[in-house]
């Protein structure tokens, strides 16, 4: 696949199909985000990757406890109201695009797709250690964005989520997750279930002239 067509064919996946993802399939794709640059090389991740029936408890742990809490990543979640207005206007676009995609129960329908963790077949949790540098928060968005290309150039499906990590505690009980480290984030792989209307949702961007200022004067 060309660099682009994967680019533009990564979506968010909010529902998954029951089939497997091979985990040599799952090795060649984090081998393949290993090359993403860190600063100084310095390549901070560690990978959890939860399938079989680790999964499946963290899945029941995440039903148990969805009804109960909302839960709380380890890292903090800034309150909308408090993002830049530009972030503000994307996010409220975006809530409006997926209330006129999926219906006036579209809370309802994400969150009960949210608590089955998309029907995942594998999630990777990706941590870093405790006291990271900031940049290596940097470092991690770049090794994720080249893990799930990486993903749809062998037309595998993928989901960043916070949904998928804001229980730590459940993730902590089923994983060798060492309290030197930190829960950043969760990305699902699978086989997109395109009959699945949570799936139908999609989104556009802001244009490049509410983005860029070139200068050259
Ligand atoms: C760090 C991160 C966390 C996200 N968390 C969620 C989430 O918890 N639930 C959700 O429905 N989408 C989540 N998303 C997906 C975004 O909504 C999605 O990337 C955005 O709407 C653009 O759509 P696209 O990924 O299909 O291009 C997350 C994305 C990122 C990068």
């Amino acid at each position: 696949m060309e660099t682009k067509e994967a680019i533009l064919n990564r979506h968010s996946t909010r529902y998954f199909t029951d089939r497997k993802v091979d985990l040599k399939d799952i090795k060649e794709i984090l081998t393949l985000a290993q090359a993403a640059p860190s600063w100084v090389n310095s390549q901070p991740e560690h990978i959890y990757l939860a399938t079989g029936k680790t999964l499946e408890t963290i899945r029941q742990g995440y039903l148990d406890k969805s009804s109960t809490s909302h839960g709380k990543p380890e890292l903090p979640v800034l309150s909308r109201k408090d993002w830049s207005k530009q972030g503000q206007n994307n996010m409220a676009s975006w809530s409006k695009g997926v209330s006129e995609s999926l219906g006036s129960d579209w809370q309802e329908i994400m969150g009960s797709a949210a608590t089955k963790l998309y029907n995942a077949q594998t999630i990777l949790y990706l941590t870093l250690p405790k006291d990271y540098s900031l940049w290596s928060l940097y470092d991690l968005g770049a090794f994720g964005q080249t893990l799930v290309l990486s993903a749809t150039d062998k037309h595998i499906a993928s989901m960043t989520a916070y949904q998928l990590i804001k229980f730590p505690d459940v993730l902590r009980s089923a994983l060798p997750i060492s309290d030197d480290e930190v829960i950043i984030s969760g990305i699902a792989l699978g086989y997109r279930d395109d009959k699945a209307l949570v799936n139908k949702i999609s989104s556009n961007r802001q244009s490049l002239d509410q983005i860029l200022t070139i200068n050259n004067d």
